[in-house]
């Protein structure tokens, strides 16, 4: 669509949410709160968008450094929605076209309900339309007044309401699709004498009816997608709402959840058909995973890039870390950031991993720590092995090479190097580099006193 600019109010501190951090940034299925209105803006079509920043401006331009299509406008005292919007005037001067209007915290909007919101507003040749919802509980929000005939008369805030205007449904939800022409033309003339002493946006609505320009509502079925966060229940209302669409989306495309509520997945997460993932999981950050896998439960996943048919036992935490095709990683496993696990790569309980590189078909199954380490194909490490990367001031790497096997309870204190076909002995302290194909063994020789254990006993 053409000419469509957007402008979202974003400067009230949201003290409801009685956070160090401002309402709009606070993640919600894994991305700023304000990212999901922006997002609808951008899907109808919106460009420029200006964000009304005034509480934790900074934090909030940070965000959107870089990104062309966005304008931030500073408002430094919050003296109201109309205020607000007066505010983002200037970084649209010579705009003429369509100005969608929207709140930074209504996550739930989907871009398809603005563009039809332009459509209703462009094709009835509207100079203000007002998404609208007709609401059980209305509490809170302004009410829509309309005439016998139907047509919207102005929007009453609750606090300004009386009893029998409170008793109205349908409410306003803070979204609306504006002509420029008429909203900057208009926008300075708001006044402030209400219960709130604001300048309430709400009031360009009887300005329009009054001046006899058209003015309608297009009211949505589904009240959930207008739902405004206020507050940290409203804020896991939202998110849980948010987590069905995204499951739903994913299970359509092939992939199976046990249970989706209790599966938290993040926007953004690509995963393959036929991968199966049990309850009690969270997978977010860029993360992909392939086809056929499966997650059992209580697996947490942030940015990694999993291959086909893996198998990531319960328990186990995954950060940052590649896996190519046919991985077994668990029960309870942990692997750090900068982990490559290549083909066939068993990494089983108990074990942990940083910065940590293994060839295909290469296995460390229990009780063990690879860090800085870099270990070639078809290696065993045995139970209780321990890369001793780390001496007090700096971090030193292991290098492995292809077919060694390493014993249970080796230590690996580096910088070390094992040379392929070796084989390092249970219980070895591994100091010196193993030249390829040969046996270390380190270990105290072992002394048996006989009789000693029954000759103390006999003394005491
Ligand atoms: C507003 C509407 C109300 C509607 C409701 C829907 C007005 C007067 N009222 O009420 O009719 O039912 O939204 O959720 O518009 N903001 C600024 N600067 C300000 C004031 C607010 O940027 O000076 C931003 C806030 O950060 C927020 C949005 O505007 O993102 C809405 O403000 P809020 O105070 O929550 O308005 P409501 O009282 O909910
Ligand atoms: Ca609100």
């Amino acid at each position: 669509m053409e000419n469509v600019a957007a402008i979202i109010l974003a400067a009230g501190k949201g003290t409801r949410m009685k956070s160090g951090l401002v309402k709009v940034l606070h993640p919600i299925a894994g991305r700023p709160m304000i990212d999901w209105p922006l997002e609808a803006a951008r899907g109808a079509g919106a460009a420029p968008v200006v964000l009304v920043v005034g509480h934790q401006a900074e934090a909030v331009r940070e965000r959107f450094q870089g990104a062309g299509d966005i304008a931030c406008a500073m408002q430094a005292e919050q003296l109201g929605t109309g205020h607000a919007v007066a505010c983002a005037a200037p970084a649209l001067a010579g705009f003429s076209g369509t100005v969608l209007i929207l709140c930074g915290d209504t996550p739930l909007l989907r871009g398809g309900t603005l563009t039809d919101l332009l459509a209703f507003h462009r094709t009835r040749g509207a100079a203000v339309t007002v998404l609208t919802a007709r609401m059980e509980n209305p509490h809170g929000y302004g009410r829509v007044l309309r005439d016998e005939a139907g047509r919207v008369l102005r929007i009453v805030e609750q606090k300004d309401a009386s009893p029998q205007e409170c008793s109205v449904r349908e409410i306003n939800s803070g979204i609306y699709c504006m002509e420029a022409g008429f909203l900057f033309d208009n926008i300075g003339s708001l006044g402030n004498d209400n219960a709130q002493n604001e300048f309430y946006l709400t009031d360009l609505v009887a300005m329009a009816a009054q001046k006899g320009a058209t003015c309608l509502a297009m009211a949505i079925e589904d009240s959930d997608e207008i739902m405004g966060v206020n507050d940290r229940a409203q804020l896991a209302q939202a998110a849980r709402i948010l987590r069905r669409r995204i499951n739903r989306d994913l299970m359509l495309s092939g992939v199976s959840l046990i249970d989706p509520e209790q599966t938290y997945i993040d926007q953004g997460v690509v995963i393959g058909p036929d991968t199966l993932i049990h309850p009690n999981c969270s997978i977010s950050g860029p993360t992909q995973i392939g086809n056929g896998c499966l997650i059992e439960s209580g697996v947490s996943i942030s940015s990694c890039r999993i291959g086909d048919r893996c198998r990531i036992k319960a328990g186990s935490v995954l950060e940052d870390s590649e896996l190519r095709a046919d991985v077994a990683v668990g029960p309870m496993a942990h692997l750090r950031p900068g982990t490559v696990l290549n083909d066939h790569v068993k990494i089983g309980n108990f074990v942990e991993t940083k910065k940590t590189i293994m060839g295909e078909g290469s296995k460390a199954s229990h009780l063990t720590y690879l860090g800085d380490a870099e270990i070639g194909r078809d290696v065993n490490i045995g139970c209780g092995t321990i890369t001793c990367n780390y001496d007090g001031v700096k971090k030193h790497r292991t290098v492995i090479d292809d077919n060694v096997f390493v014993g249970s309870d080796v230590q690996l204190v580096a910088p070390v190097r094992v040379g392929a076909d070796s084989l390092i002995a249970a219980g070895t302290t591994v100091t010196r580099d193993v030249p390829a194909g040969s046996l270390a063994i380190s270990r105290t020789p072992q002394v048996n006193r006989e009789g000693w254990r029954i000759r103390m006993k006999k003394k005491t």
